[in-house]
């Protein structure tokens, strides 16, 4: 009999969680038991896991000691204190918040990238990278590997899913109340989000740059494995409610052409090019990713202001392949390493 795995979702009632758990059904990861947990206000509630539903426990009254393996979407502060009680009680944490990210200890993932790098994990946490990286790595990483990646220059178009569940609530009751001229409240975002555009996402660090835009930069280094790569990114917050796209130009160190790429792409695990010069032809948050477990890769050109670049259109579901989904490879990869379960046989 194969391995069974006890498994732990903390923040099981959020944007993320719960989608974790769906995808945990749906690929019929190998459990031997599912534990939803989120704050004491949701215990004693149901999420739903597949056909069945979950009782929802408390967080902080919780014994992890029998728990193989936990997938952490409950935001930093969570994290950093409870994250590491769980590696302490010898479960492997899996966490999606930007707590551990940068810390040397802490592998950073993507399972079609870099999957040996979750392999060595001294603390016991594999940390799952910001949805903006995310999205980016599986197509960057075969081009950067054939091409050379100098320099990326990307600006991003995010939707409020990934600002949680309460960001996506404020996107419909703002579009309810100006539809009905009534006056609107921002409490999520520091301004409108309805019919606008937002250009910042989290907070603004010394260097005039967002740390979401940092993000993008430190992670895309740690990920590829090559500190060298120079990234100049812009994050901004669209009223779209699931999907992240993303406008790219990437240089590189020898010249890739369209049909280089589209070749290179067609064959990169986990993206699909979706690149008809025809309306539609093109990957949209909406027509194509909502969803959707692949990365979406269009408007593929030659820079014609430059020898050696490359535009590129990359959209995907930021709360599956851009956090959900890719927490739950990560736990493929542990199973697939062989990680023994506390209860034999499970
Ligand atoms: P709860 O629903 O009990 O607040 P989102 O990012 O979509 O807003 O979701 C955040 C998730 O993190 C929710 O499941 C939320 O649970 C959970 N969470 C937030 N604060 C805590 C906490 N202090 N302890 C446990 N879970 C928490």
């Amino acid at each position: 009999m194969s391995n069974q795995y006890k498994v732990a979702v903390v923040g099981a009632t959020g944007a993320v969680g719960e989608t974790m758990l769906s995808i945990l059904a749906e690929r019929k990861f190998p459990a031997s038991a599912v534990v939803a947990l989120a704050s004491a206000r949701s215990a004693g509630g149901k999420v739903a896991f597949g056909d069945n539903e979950l009782l929802v426990h408390d967080l902080a009254t919780f014994d992890p000691s029998s728990i193989d393996i936990a997938l952490f979407s409950a935001g930093g502060s969570v994290s950093k204190e409870y994250a590491p009680k769980f590696a302490a009680a010898g479960a492997v944490v899996i966490d999606n918040s930007s707590t551990f990210r940068y810390d040397d200890d802490v592998p950073l993932v993507v399972s079609e990238v870099n999957p040996h790098a979750a392999r060595n994990r001294p603390r016991g946490i594999i940390a799952n990278p910001n949805c903006s990286t995310m999205q980016l790595m599986p197509v960057l990483a075969p081009i950067h590997k054939a091409y050379g990646i100098e320099r990326i220059n990307v600006a991003t178009y995010q939707s409020v899913s990934g600002g949680g569940r309460s960001a996506m609530e404020e996107l419909g009751k703002q579009t309810a109340e100006l539809l009905s001229f009534q006056d609107i409240h921002p409490t999520k975002f520091p301004v409108q989000i309805a019919f606008n555009l937002i250009p910042h996402i989290d907070e603004f660090q010394p260097n005039g740059y967002t740390r979401e835009e940092m993000k993008l930069v430190w992670e895309t280094r740690k990920i590829l494995e090559d500190s060298s790569i120079l990234v100049n990114p812009t994050a901004v917050r669209v009223p779209v409610f699931y999907g992240h796209s993303e406008a790219v130009n990437i240089e590189t160190r020898e010249k890739i052409t369209v049909e280089q790429a589209r070749e290179l792409l067609g064959k990169a695990p986990g993206v699909e090019v979706v690149d008809a010069h025809a309306a539609g032809g093109y990957p949209t948050p909406v027509t194509h990713a909502s969803g959707k477990d692949a990365v979406f890769v269009g408007r593929i050109r030659e820079d014609f202001s430059h020898p050696r670049a490359l535009n590129l259109w990359v959209v995907a579901d930021n709360i599956r392949k851009g956090a959900a989904l890719n927490a739950v490879q990560i736990a493929e990869l542990l199973v697939a390493e062989g990680l023994p379960p506390k209860a034999a046989g499970g």
